[in-house]
């Protein structure tokens, strides 16, 4: 998935919005934009939008972000959410890979108790929303065969630390972000599973927005979540590889295979080794993906 949107999963409103502004996925929010004596309505809210769009053509797949473990909402989140058939659910604050490991159990049960077949809901795990989880950004690997993607949480992460600010005044974030955003772009390679870049808050800003998603795509990030629907088409447009990045691509591969599958070749001058190959390759089957 290129783009990711959350959307409050009390807002009937937003939720409809959601269905068409071209975004890969929907996250549907039980957790922090939602009020605490709002939870049961949003549960069930999310769970009857659930029912309705599960039939839509051409719709983006939908996961539904659940409240941490240490909330003790998590059980009552996944009974309400689970029979609306979610393609996928959002753990946030994850700590440890063992937290995905255990999330992975309890949608076992709930999809048995739903008759839906073992596996079909998977994972994206918010990792570095704390101080522990950012020091555990690599323990991801083998934690769970649903874990499709990470990413991570400037703001949860700050209220942890007590940072009182988290850019400089420049935009640039100040390090202890930037090791989180590191942090988990390893987590998410050693694990083998695609990197998310965080939200850009201020949705009002273009440029910004356009700006931090080009700096994510070019780390290795592979894209990046999303606060507002205006936010969806720069973020698609950016990590959606452009024509010249296929052909490009597909360039190397040819000439590896035309070689005879060697280590090393030289093209036009420039050397190629095995890991331009795998780049090519991860790149194109990305793009044959979108
Ligand atoms: N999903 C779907 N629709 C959304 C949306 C979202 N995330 N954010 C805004 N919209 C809709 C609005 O309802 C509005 O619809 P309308 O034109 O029919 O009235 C339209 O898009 C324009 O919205 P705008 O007026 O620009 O923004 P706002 O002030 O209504 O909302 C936020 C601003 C930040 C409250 C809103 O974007 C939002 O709720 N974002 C998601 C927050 C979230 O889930 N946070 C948790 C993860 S960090
Ligand atoms: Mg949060």
């Amino acid at each position: 998935m290129r783009s990711a949107l959350f959307i409050p999963g009390d807002s009937e409103k937003k939720l409809a919005k959601g269905l068409d502004c071209g975004a890969d996925c929907l996250l549907l929010d039980l957790e922090d934009s939602v009020a605490p004596n709002n939870k049961e309505e949003a549960r069930s809210t999310v769970a009857d939008f659930l029912r309705s769009a599960n039939d839509v053509p051409d719709r983006p797949r939908l996961f539904v972000r659940i409240n941490a473990f240490d909330t003790g909402l998590t059980e009552d989140d996944l009974a309400a959410v689970l029979a609306g058939k979610p393609d996928g659910v959002v753990l946030p604050k994850s700590q440890h890979g063992q937290d995905v490991t255990k999330l992975d159990a309890q949608l076992r049960v709930h999809e048995a108790q739903n008759q839906l077949d073992d596996g079909v809901t998977r994972i994206l795990a918010i990792i570095t929303e704390t101080a522990v989880g950012t020091l555990n950004a690599g323990t991801y690997k083998r934690s769970s065969k649903r874990l499709e993607a990470v990413s991570w949480g400037a703001e949860d992460l700050s209220a942890d630390i007590g940072a009182v600010r988290r850019r400089h005044e420049d935009g640039r974030y100040t390090d202890l972000f930037r090791y989180a955003r590191v942090q988990t772009l390893l987590g998410a390679v050693a694990a083998g599973v695609q990197p998310l870049d965080t939200v850009f808050t201020d949705f009002r800003d273009e440029d910004g927005l356009k700006k931090e998603c080009r700096e994510a795509m070019l780390d290795g990030f592979t894209g990046k979540l999303a606060i507002h629907p205006a936010q969806v088409g720069v973020i698609n447009e950016v990590f959606t590889p452009s024509a010249e990045d296929i052909a490009k691509a597909q360039a190397v591969v040819d000439a590896f295979s035309a070689a005879g599958n060697p280590g090393v070749l030289g093209v036009d001058g420039e050397m190629l080794d095995r890991p331009h190959l795998r780049k090519a390759q991860n790149l194109l089957v990305r793009a044959k993906k979108i």
